[in-house]
Formats: C-alpha cells, structure tokens, sequence
C-alpha cells in the first residue's frame, strides 16, 4: 500500500544532490541581520541558503559560513553587532567599502574562530572594541585607512599568534600599550611580524618596554604621529628588523648607539624629528639600502667615511643635518647607488664623482651647500646633479647644474601595450596590456617604505607586474594582465602606483571575481617583490558588475547560466529517467498483483462516488461543484495565494464553510501522488488537527478541500492582527492542544506523520479558539517498515527559525524536529515575538536572557506584557522550561510530544486550570474581524514537499 510512497521518497533525493538547504539556522539569521543593514549586496544574496546556493564572498565548511569577503563591491551601512552570531567565522574582509561605516560593534570579540579581520579602506568610526583581544585565533589584523578614534587597546596583546597588526591611516590617539601586572600591552606580540601605526596621532615616549629580544617584528612603522621623548635603547634588541620607520614625529635625544647591531635593517627612516647628539653610526648595518636621516638637529660632523662601506646603498637622504666638509669620491662608486641628497648642509670644496659610478645613479641633489668646483671633464651625463644654491651657481651660470630640469618626482610609467592597433574602447572600458576592452577592477597600491628610489626605473614595476601576474594565476584569479601607472612619492614618502587588473576573456569581473581579488591584495597574500617592503592596496569600489551593454551582459554571463541550468537539468532528467523507471517497475509489480490492489487504475475522478480512493470521510468533487462552492473562484472568495497557488473560500451545498486550496499549473503533482496524499489526510481525524472535508481531481485540476477555521492563525492573534487578545491560560491552552495536535499525528495516526512546518502560521484558531493544526500534508515518507524507522532522509522542507538545525545539518527527520519547532511555538507564545526578527533569533534571546536566580528566569524584560500581567506563579517558569528542552540543540536530548503534552498538563493542573476541559466559551475576547487578516491557508502549500517557504 506504500509503493506510490516510495516513489515520492525517490524524488525527495533530488535535492541530495547539492541542492539542499544546507545553512546553520543561527548563521543564517545572522546573515539576515547583517544584510538588513547593509546596502549593495551581491545580487544572489537571497532565499534562505547562503551556503548552499554560494551566497558571493561567503564560502562555508559543511553548514556554517566560514569567511565572508566582500572587498571593493561598494557596500555599505553598518556591520551589525549579529556578526557574533556567526561562531564559526574565520575569515571577515569588508575592505575598500567606504560607505560601511559607524563602529565596530564590540561583540566581534566573540569571534572566537576568527583568524582574519580585515576592514582597509572603510569609514569605520569610534574607538576600536577592546574586545578585539579575545580574539585568540587572529593572526591578520587590518584597521588601516577608516576613522577609528581612541587609544590602541591594550588587550590586543592577548592575542598570542597575531602576525599581522595594521593600525596606520586612522586618527588613534594616546601611546602604544606596554603590559603591567595582569594589564596586557603590545610587548607581549612576540609573534607579531608587522607593527603598522603610521599616520595616527599617537603620542608619548615610544616605550622602552616594548621591544625586547623575544620579539620578531620585521616591520616597524611609526611614522607620522606625534611621539616623543627619545628613541629607547631596546630597539636595538630586536634583531629581526627590516624596516624601521620613526619619521615624522617629535622624537628627540640621540640616537642609541646599539641601534647599529641591527644588521638586517634594509630600511631606516628618522627624517623629520628633532634628534639631537652625534650622527648615528650605521657602519654595522650592513643590509642597509635606504637611510633617511633629513631635518634633524644632529651635531655638525664631517661626511663620515663609513657610509662608504654600505655596500648596498641605495638610498642617502640627509637634507638639513649639519654635514660639512667635502665629499669623499668614493660614495660614488657604491656600485647599488641611486640617490644622493644632501640639500641644506655645509659641503663645500670639490665634488668629484668620479668615472667609477655604476649605472643606477640617478640623482645627486646638493641644492644650498658650499660647493664651488666640479670639474665637468667627467661624463655625468646619465645622472642629475642639482648644484642650485652652491657657490657654483653663482649668478650668470648657466650649466644645467644649476637649474633644476625636471621634477624628480614626476617621473612617469605606464604599463606597455602590446602592438597593437589603437584601440577605440566604448565608454568606461580601458584597453589592457593585452590589447582588450574591459572595465577593470581598479585601485593604488603604496608602498610604505621601498628600498630603492629610483622611481623612473622600468624594470622595478615590470617585476612588480610579473609578480602580480604570477600571483593572480597561481590562485586562479580570472586576470587577463595588469597595468601598472602614475608612479609618484607622495609627502610622507611612500610610493604610490595606480593599478589596473583587467578580467581574464570577459568585459568585467563577477562579484566573487572582486571579492577574491580584493582579499588576495587586503590580506597580503600577494607579495610584491622584496625590494618594495610593506604595502597597502587601496581598491576602488567596481561599478561594472553587471555590464553596462546589454548585449555583452547576455554574451558572457549568461553563458554560465545556461551552462548551469543544462547540467541541473540534465541531472534532474537523469534522476525522473530513474523514478520513472522505478514507478513503471512498481506499476507491473502491482498489476500484476490483485485488482484491489491498484485501485487507482479503475478509479475515475470524474464520479462522485470517490468510491475508489482509500479514503475515511473524505469526498471527491468535481470541478464543476468546486465552481459553485466558490462562485466560479470569485476573486471576492480569494483568501489566500502562495507559490502553489490560490485558497478559495467556499460554501457546501449544505451550508458548511470551507477552504479550497488550488494548485496553479506546475504545481500540480503527479495522480499517484495526489491519490497517496489525500488517502493520508483523510485518515487523519483528531479535534486539534485541521480536517479534511474532500478533495477535486478533474479537468486536470488539484483541489483540497478543507474545514474552514474561522478565527484564522495563532500567528495572527499573536500579532494583533486579529484583534484576539489571547490572555496566559489561552495561550497554555493553546500550547496544550497543539501539543496534542502534534502527538496524534505522531503516534496515534496511521501511518503516523511528521508534520515537518510546525509554525504559528500553521495553528489555526477556531471559533472558540480551539487551535488546530494545519498543513500537515505531505508531511510523510515516515513509514518506510523495511528501512530504519527512526528517521528519514529526505530534503530539508520547513521554515527557517523554527527549523531544527540538527534535521537541518544531518537532514534526518525524526519526530523531534517537530517537537524542536513546537518548542520555538512555545517561546512565541511566551514573548509574542517572531522567531526571527531584525536579526533576533527568539531561541537564542531568551538563552541568552535567562537567569533563574531571577524572578520570571529574568525574561520578563522579553515577556509580553499581556503574559506578564497575569499569570499563575510559577507556570512561566516551568513552561520557559519545558520550550527550552525542546530547543535542545540534540533531537535525543528533546522529550517527546507525549512528555511535552503531559508537562503542560501538569503546569496547567497547578496553575488551576482545568487541562481536561474543552475550551470555555466563545471567543469572549474576539475584538471584532479584522478584514486584512492573511488567510490561514495563505502560507501554505498545497503539497507541502514542494512548498518551500522558508525565508
Ligand atoms: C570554533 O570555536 C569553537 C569554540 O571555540 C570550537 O569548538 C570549534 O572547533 C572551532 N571551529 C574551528 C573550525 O576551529
Ligand atoms: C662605528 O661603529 C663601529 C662598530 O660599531 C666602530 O668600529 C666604529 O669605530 C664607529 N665609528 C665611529 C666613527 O664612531
Ligand atoms: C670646508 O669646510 C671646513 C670646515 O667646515 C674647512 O675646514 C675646510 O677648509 C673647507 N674646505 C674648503 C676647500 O673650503
Ligand atoms: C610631469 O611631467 C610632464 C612631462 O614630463 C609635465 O608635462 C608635467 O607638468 C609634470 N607634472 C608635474 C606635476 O611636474
Ligand atoms: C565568476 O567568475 C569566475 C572566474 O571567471 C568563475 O569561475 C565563476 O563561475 C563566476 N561566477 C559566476 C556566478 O558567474
């Protein structure tokens, strides 16, 4: 009697196939918060499976989202505090979105799986949470470029494997933490390479405790604050330097000595303080490359020889700091040279460079000094020697010494083409390297501390270029070539290069195309070549996601969806190939057997007598009847649509009310189907559950009939909408009779049935508001004798937040899935919230709520205050109890419905109410009809496996 069952339980497979809902309950509401207050979203961020459906940025292990990047797409609003909710995120990049602003909500902190939390670029306000530290995962940690005000928190010391601490470009305030007693402070980062604080306003003394020789820092940067004090003698404990960047502040005293053990420092930035004391002695950094000692107050000395000995010197910047006397010629043929600037000082006598210089150098800039020879015989014709200022040029002189040529920092580069004819692009596409017209993903990389100054040098940003490419392609970015332009120095001395990334044989990127892009360039997995040290990409927002022709739209993008709906189609073919085999073998197996036995082969639909159908107290009626009862579908008897189709409201030839639910074409199912779903429904008589009045298969049309339930859904009442003001012990009468409701179907009825969509929605209120249970449909698959009868695999089919999320992870239904959505009944019976609300998920407030050390487990700030107002001591209490082990995350941990129906009986019992008593009266607090009032049918489907209603 099953067989057409099995069938039925075949096409539930389908979407085994990858086409599941697959996402955590509590990740999704989540998402949902997040998005409701953000705008510009990706386009497929919608319907209820972020990890199925690939949501674009969100990538999930198994049912939980993992990362979220969603670089330079142009969102914005605010970062919803519900972000805590998404407990096992790693990965969180909203970089270049300028629009996100307001301040990181604090309970980032409960992020505990967070390795990564990356916001360059944004418009991030307020003070930076403390709660940051808790994060025991982070290892990239990236604030640079937004508005954060405040101090650095000192708990980001707590964070033990942290690598990566980007803080520049913000408006931070106070000095850098250092730990005291049980105080963490930034001392304690021994794993931290990156210390990036540049462009804040930070202040104090650079404190001494904060180096040690336990630290692994490469990359100080503490340029462009307002420190003080002097430079500690620590520094020189940290051996692992490669670039130190003091610049720009107000530092003063001398220079420590031991800062010359630092032997791996390529870097070294001090321009730009008020340092006083003998010029620094670096002859033991020997990896130097570029030094910058400029605007000091270093006591005069002599050039000192031993810069001469840096024999990878790229870069001598020292305007302005009492140099005198001549210069030796052998600086000149250091054979890494490139710039010389020594502006402002004391040099005088000859400058003699001599014909040993390697071919790099390119400029040697001694504006106002005391120089009055240079003997010209030399060819310097390949580098720019500015005498301006020097006795030399004394007035009359004309050699091009004397005058400055061209600004040095306008040196310019642009990406070649390759040959090719000009190309004429349409509006906003740009031609690539490669000769094509695309919109490009746009943006400038800067470089905080390059070790080379030769910026009109072409081959340094081929290899960049090179590197780039090289990136993009090992991690399979869809990149056809990049473009690399405008290089310029800007005032604090970083290099900054505009880039262009052109997308690989299309016009533009997708959406996952940015966001991936963006991460590899915000999260420093791309690594420019090491001459150019530490870098910042800053991206522009790409505006070109959906094409701006339409024609080239069609041509590229939908050809993946074609591509996709021809592969789903043909999986979905294979598969009906495959139950229709199925069903035609079940067809002969059957026929084969007695006549009684198929009695759908005889039955005709078109008879009144429905004789044939299996069924108890249902009646088949034909279309023709269905059109009087509902005055030919009248649109005034309309109350209700969905998905499936419409919900009439209908009249018997004997005066009885009901609802017709009519399925529209195309949801209609197949006759077996149809003829197994009615034999079930009409089986099904219980007084808490709605009942089955007949059905109409005729014409082609699929109709159920049922009772009409006059005071419509519980979610109504709940609402208000209705007008029914539903008092505690009607709403304990409610949760009671649902219950057993449910019960019924579960063990009394035959077979029994997991109703799969327990909802307010579902539970109608009759006219002495007896509530009855609704859409039960389909709901089965539960009798399969010869299998495991615990539980059945099938699709996840249900509502999200009253889906239970183990049916949801495991998608084996149990009965306890519906004891977990009942539960989440009894928690909207108590609060009157919606399960899910503006991010709110109401298991998890009133979790998070409770406290029974309190009066009303401290909920009463959550109750409704109709609940609240009166009510039996002690009957709350022990019902919270009671919804709450049925939203008990294990099914095996729930009761059953029969323990869940005797719990409530018992509250009601001590409580004085009378659980055995039919429900009193009338509805006596019936406020009149509200004619807006949805339709208790309206939700759902008509077949309920094919409903998918979650949202
Ligand atoms: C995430 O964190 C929780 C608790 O801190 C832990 O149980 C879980 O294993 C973590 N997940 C991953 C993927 O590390
Ligand atoms: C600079 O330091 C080196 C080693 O640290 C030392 O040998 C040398 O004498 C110093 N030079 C000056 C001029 O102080
Ligand atoms: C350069 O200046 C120094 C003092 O600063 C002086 O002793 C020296 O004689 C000068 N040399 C020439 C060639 O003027
Ligand atoms: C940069 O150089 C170009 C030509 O070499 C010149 O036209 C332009 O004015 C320069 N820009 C600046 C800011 O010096
Ligand atoms: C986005 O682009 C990538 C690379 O071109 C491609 O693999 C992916 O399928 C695209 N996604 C969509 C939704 O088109």
């Amino acid at each position: 009697m099953f067989w057409p069952i099995h069938l039925s339980c075949l096409l539930a497979l389908l979407p085994l196939l990858g086409v599941v809902a697959l996402t955590n309950t509590n990740d999704f509401v989540a998402l949902k918060a997040l998005m409701s207050n953000w705008d510009n979203l990706p386009p497929n961020w919608d319907g209820a499976d972020p990890c199925g459906s690939g949501w674009d940025g969100i990538t999930c292990t198994n049912d939980r989202v993992e990362s979220i990047t969603l670089a330079s797409i142009n969102l914005s609003g605010q970062l919803a505090s519900d972000i805590e909710k998404l407990s096992e995120l790693q990965i969180l990049d909203l970089s270049y979105n300028k629009g996100i602003t307001g301040e990181l909500p604090s309970s980032i902190g409960n992020l505990n799986n967070l390795t990564s939390l990356i916001v360059v670029g944004c418009g991030f306000t307020g003070q930076i949470p403390p709660s940051i530290g808790s994060l025991q995962k982070l290892v990239y940690l990236s604030l640079n470029l937004n508005n954060f005000i405040g101090e650095i928190p000192a708990s980001i010391g707590n964070i033990p494997n942290l690598f990566w601490l980007d803080l520049a470009d913000n408006r931070l305030t106070g000095s850098i933490p250092i730990s005291k007693g049980s105080t963490p402070g930034l001392n304690m980062l021994v794993a931290t390479k990156h210390f990036h604080f540049g462009g804040n306003l930070l202040s104090g003394d650079i404190p001494p405790q904060l180096f040690t020789t336990e630290l692994t820092l490469k990359h100080l940067l503490l340029e462009n604050n307002q420190f003080t004090g002097e430079i500690p003698t620590t520094l020189g404990l940290v051996r692992t330097l490669e670039v130190i960047r003091l610049d720009r502040n107000l530092l003063s005293g001398a220079v420590p000595d031991n800062l010359n053990n630092l032997s791996s420092v390529q870097t070294l930035h001090m321009e730009n303080n008020k340092l006083t004391g003998p010029l620094p002695n670096l002859t033991s950094m020997d990896s130097l490359n570029y030094v910058d000692l400029s605007n000091n107050s270093f006591e005069a000395t002599d050039f000192p020889l031993w810069f001469t000995s840096l024999q990878f010197l790229t870069s001598l910047i020292m305007e302005n700091t009492h140099i005198r006397g001549e210069l030796p010629v052998s600086l000149f043929s250091l054979s890494q040279l490139q710039t010389v600037v020594l502006r402002k000082n004391q040099i005088n006598g000859t400058l003699t460079i001599g014909s040993d210089r390697n071919n790099q150098l390119k400029l040697i800039d001694l504006q106002n000094n005391f120089i009055d020879a240079f003997p010209t015989s030399d060819d310097y014709s390949s580098v720019e020697i500015i005498l301006v200022g020097n006795p030399i040029c004394e007035e009359g002189i004309t050699e091009d010494y004397c005058t400055i040529s061209h600004d040095r920092s306008n040196d310019t580069y642009t990406s070649p083409k390759q040959n090719c004819t000009p190309l004429q692009c349409s509006k906003d596409q740009i031609p690539s390297p490669t000769c094509q017209c695309a919109y490009p993903y746009s943006g400038t990389l800067t470089f905080r501390a390059p070790s080379f100054s030769n910026y009109g040098n072409k081959s340094v940003y081929e290899s960049l270029e090179q590197a780039l490419m090289i990136s993009f392609k090992s991690h399979n970015q869809p990149v056809d070539s990049v473009s690399l332009s405008s290089p310029v120095k800007d005032s604090v001395g970083y290099l900054k290069l505009d880039l262009e990334i052109f997308p690989y044989s299309q016009l533009y990127f997708n959406w996952t195309g940015i966001e991936r892009i963006g991460f590899m360039l915000s999260n420093q997995t791309f690594k420019p070549p090491h001459e150019f040290g530490p870098f910042v990409f800053h991206g522009n927002a790409y505006q070109y996601f959906a094409g701006y022709t339409a024609g080239s739209r069609k041509s590229s993008i939908s050809m993946g969806v074609i591509i996709g709906a021809a592969l789903g189609a043909f999986v979905l073919l294979l598969l009906l190939l495959v139950a229709g085999v199925y069903a035609f073998r079940q067809k002969k197996i059957a026929k084969s057997a007695s006549k009684r036995s198929d009695p759908f082969g005889s039955w005709d639909p078109n008879t009144d007598s429905g004789g044939v159908p299996q069924l108890k107290g249902g009646r088949s009626f034909t279309f023709e009847e269905i059109k009087k009862f509902t005055n030919n579908f009248s649109t005034s008897n309309e109350i209700g649509s969905g998905g499936y189709g419409k919900v009439y409201r209908g009249t018997l030839v004997n005066g009885q009310l009901v609802a017709i639910k009519r399925a529209q074409q195309g949801s209609t199912q197949g006759a077996l189907e149809f003829k197994t779903e009615i034999e079930l429904l009409s089986r099904v008589h219980h007084k808490n559950v709605v009942a089955l009045v007949g059905f109409c298969f005729d014409k082609g049309e699929q109709m159920l009939v049922y009772e009409y339930i006059t005071n419509g859904t519980l979610k109504d009442s709940l609402t208000g909408k209705t007008g029914i003001r539903l008092d505690w012990s009607r709403r304990l009468r409610i949760a009671l009779e649902t219950g057993r409701g449910v019960h019924y179907l579960h063990e009394q009825a035959n077979p029994p049935i997991i109703h799969r969509d327990i909802k307010s929605n579902n539970i109608l209120l009759d006219d002495r508001l007896n509530a009855k249970v609704a859409d039960f449909g389909l709901s089965k698959c539960k009798p399969m004798s010869e299998q495991d009868k615990s539980h059945v695999t099938t699709n996840v089919k249900g509502t999200m937040g009253y889906l239970d999320p183990e049916y949801y992870m495991t998608q084996q239904l149990t009965e306890k899935s519906d004891v977990y959505s009942f539960g989440v009944v009894m928690l909207e019976l108590l609060t009157s919230m919606a399960p899910i609300v503006k991010g709110k998920y109401v298991v998890r407030e009133v979790k998070e709520a409770l406290d029974k050390s309190k009066n009303l487990y401290n909920l009463e700030p959550i109750l409704d205050p109709i609940v609240a107002s009166n009510m039996a001591p002690g009957s709350v209490e022990k019902f919270v109890e009671m919804a709450l082990r049925c939203v008990e995350e294990s099914g095996s941990s729930r009761p059953s419905m029969s323990e869940v129906v005797k719990g409530i009986e018992k509250i009601m019992d001590v409580a004085g109410l009378n659980p055995s008593n039919e429900s009193a009266s009338t509805s006596e607090n019936y406020e009149g009809t509200s004619k807006g009032s949805k339709d208790p049918y309206a939700n759902e489907s008509l077949l309920s496996y094919s409903g998918s209603e979650s949202k």
